[in-house]
Order: C-alpha cells, then sequence, then structure tokens
C-alpha cells in the first residue's frame, strides 16, 4: 500500500512538529502496511515554500534516520501546491516539485471558492503534459453543495483523491457522504492519508480504504493500485465518471426550478 498525501517530514509546514513526531508518523505508517509514502509539504505562492534540493536533502537525512531505526518505509518527494496564477511559469522553470518528479501534481483549491482562471490554468498545465490531481475534493464548499461540480473535470481527465480521514468522518458528516458520492460516482481515482501528526488527523489510509471496500471492493483496490501508478508515472486506471442524480444534481436543479 502506498501514501501519495502526507505531511510527514519535520517542521516543513503545519504536519510533523520535529523529528519525533515524523518518526511516530512512520512507524504507524509502516504498522499499518504501508510501504511508501510521497512527502507532501504546502507549496504557495508566499508563505510555506521551499526548493527541490531542500526538500530532497530533508529526505535523504529522513531516510537516514528510519534506517538506522530500521524503519521500513520509503519517502518520496512530492508537494501539494496551493493554485496560483502564476504557477505555470513557475513549474516550467522547476521550481514546483511534482510527485516523485513525474508529470502528476496535487492541486490544493481554497475551501470556500475556486478561483475564476481555475479552468484555463487546468487547460494550459494539460496542454503541457501535466497530469492535475485534485487534492480532497470532497473538503470544497462547492464540491459538497453539488458534488456534480466535479464531474466536468473527471469527465476531463482532471484527476481526484479522497482524503482518508473524509471517510471516517473526521471533517463531519456533510464531507464524509460527499467523499462517498464521488467515489461510487467514479469521480475519484486515488486515494490519500493526507495526515498531519498521529491521532486525529494521523495515519488512516487503511481504514479508509476498508471503508471503501464495504461500499465497492473492486473500485478500492482499483485505487491503491493509482496510488502506486501516480508515483511510478503510469496511466491511471478510470472507470467512466458518472454524473451524481441527487442534491446538487441535475435532477435536483430541475425540482428546484419546476418548484420555484
Ligand atoms: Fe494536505
Amino acid at each position: 500500500m502506498y501514501d501519495i498525501h502526507s505531511h510527514i517530514l519535520p517542521a516543513m509546514d503545519d504536519g510533523a512538529r520535529d523529528l519525533a513526531e515524523s518518526i511516530r508518523i512512520a512507524e504507524e505508517t509502516v504498522k499499518k502496511g504501508i510501504k511508501g509514502i510521497v512527502a507532501t509539504p504546502h507549496f504557495m505562492e508566499e508563505g510555506y515554500r521551499f526548493a527541490l534540493p531542500e526538500l530532497e536533502e530533508k529526505i535523504r537525512q529522513f531516510q537516514e534516520v528510519l534506517k538506522k531505526r530500521e524503519i521500513d518505509l520509503e519517502i518520496y518527494p512530492g508537494a501539494e501546491v496551493f493554485i496560483y496564477p502564476g504557477l505555470i511559469r513557475d513549474l516550467e522553470e522547476g521550481l514546483v516539485p511534482t510527485i516523485n518528479k513525474s508529470s502528476y501534481l496535487l492541486l490544493e483549491f481554497p475551501m470556500y471558492g475556486f478561483p475564476p482562471y481555475t479552468g484555463d490554468l487546468l487547460y494550459n498545465l494539460q496542454v503541457l503534459g501535466y497530469k492535475v490531481i485534485i487534492a480532497h475534493p470532497e473538503r470544497y464548499r462547492e464540491v459538497v453543495e453539488a458534488p456534480d461540480f466535479l464531474y466536468r473535470f473527471a469527465r476531463g481527465s482532471i484527476y481526484a483523491q479522497v482524503n482518508s480521514s473524509s471517510l471516517l468522518g473526521v471533517f463531519g458528516e456533510r464531507v464524509k457522504r460527499t467523499a462517498e458520492i464521488l467515489f461510487l460516482h467514479n469521480m475519484v481515482q486515488l486515494i490519500g492519508s493526507d495526515l498531519h501528526s498521529t491521532g486525529r488527523r494521523g495515519q488512516t489510509l487503511r481504514e479508509g480504504v476498508e471503508r471503501l471496500k464495504e461500499l465497492d471492493r473492486e473500485k478500492a483496490e482499483l485505487l491503491l493500485r493509482n496510488n502506486r501508478r501516480v508515483i511510478e508515472d503510469k496511466e491511471l486506471e478510470c472507470l467512466e465518471p458518472l454524473p451524481y442524480r441527487g442534491k446538487g444534481g441535475l435532477l435536483d436543479k430541475l425540482r428546484k426550478r419546476f418548484l420555484s
């Protein structure tokens, strides 16, 4: 099992505070049967920001500590990039880390609204050969209110990664329900823990996958296979996305219009 979203590295962002906490997270991760994990510290236009050599050095040092302690966990470089207008310029200059130096970019959006330039930016990224993964779509207000918001992205080969913690109810019932809807309608292709610490925001990938298996075992296994394919820079296995006809879906909109 491979985790593609984590804040495991010490003192990089709001994740692990120090090396001791990173080690505890690594131990917990191995205990749950996870072989490799992508370190995806927050990366922003301003604020959290780092250079790729700095990230690689940090991983090298951490990997050495883990080896000495016989903690068998592979750490891959990455970043959770918060969308900003100048992102493409910075990517092309090699300033923005992708997942394990692949063509996959883990992209985060504001919780309360996708910026108006989102469509153009995603299109331009694809033209340049990047494969975009939307981080935890189930947590964004627009998607919670209308899960079908993600449908046109999924149709356009924009991928999405659900948080295992969302599936366990860490962000509340609505986020949990949204995560399930997206999964059942083939609008998410990947799963990550998005761990920040131990405990509540800890390593829950295994538990999240178990929950998905209760809903659809084969699809849950496909997500896990895709996690590995991202790290190996291979094409994802995708099922045809299905439009969501429930609340916020097409039928709901028609019903509202009819009733108003
Ligand atoms: Fe994250």
